[in-house]
């Protein structure tokens, strides 16, 4: 991320009155197709949402439309990063509380970096997007290395490369670490699950 990201300066966000108010599916990929031309950045987005919506699914057992709101978070969360580096969270958050989205999922991508826009993880919701996005890159990156990419991809080789600073050297491991704490999960069980979850997203 851009080392000139402002904070967000505040902890609240979008309208209570706007509670139930999401994009659909089909809205939200179209408005990804013109908010990101990146296609990378797109996937990555995609990704987190698909491993969100599972977890909720899944892990909380969520009705799906309240996994939808945890899908919609994922896929939207770095929605300004490409046109908008620096104001990026930001601009998407002023955008969805503009069209009256559900305050829970504005809230959700506010809190996906808490060191970058200094806003603390509250919701389940909140701390799986943070620990999600960090590590669902670090996957992919992890797969693409791979001449059989997610096939057969375990646990320790990417716990493995975790340990190699120099692999993915952007990913911040004390981020990684710092997610882990707040959401009381483990390497052992969000890696199978990111594998499992993201591979089939395109
Ligand atoms: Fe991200």
């Amino acid at each position: 991320m851009a080392e000139s990201i402002q904070p967000l300066g505040r902890t609240s966000f979008g309208n209570p009155a706007d509670a139930g108010n999401v994009m659909t599916e089909t809205e939200a990929l179209a408005f990804l197709e013109e908010w990101v031309p990146n296609e990378k950045l797109r996937l990555h987005m995609k990704q987190v949402g698909a491993v969100m919506k599972a977890w909720a699914l899944e892990k909380e057992g969520l009705p799906e439309a309240e996994a939808h709101k945890w899908w919609l978070a994922g896929v939207l969360h770095d929605a300004d990063w490409e046109k908008f580096p620096n104001d990026h969270c930001r601009v998407i958050v002023e955008e969805l509380e503009r069209r009256h989205i559900d305050p829970s999922v504005i809230q959700c991508i506010a809190s996906h970096g808490p060191r970058h826009f200094g806003v603390e993880p509250q919701t389940t919701m909140d701390k799986m997007i943070y620990l999600f996005d960090e590590l669902s890159g670090f996957i992919h990156a992890a797969a693409l290395v791979r001449p059989q990419r997610y096939e057969g991809m375990d646990v320790k080789s990417v716990q493995k490369k975790l340990k190699t600073p120099a692999f993915a050297a952007q990913v911040s491991r004390e981020d990684i670490q710092d997610a882990l704490e707040r959401s009381g999960q483990s390497l052992e069980t969000i890696i199978p699950f990111i594998i499992q979850h993201q591979q089939q997203v395109q």
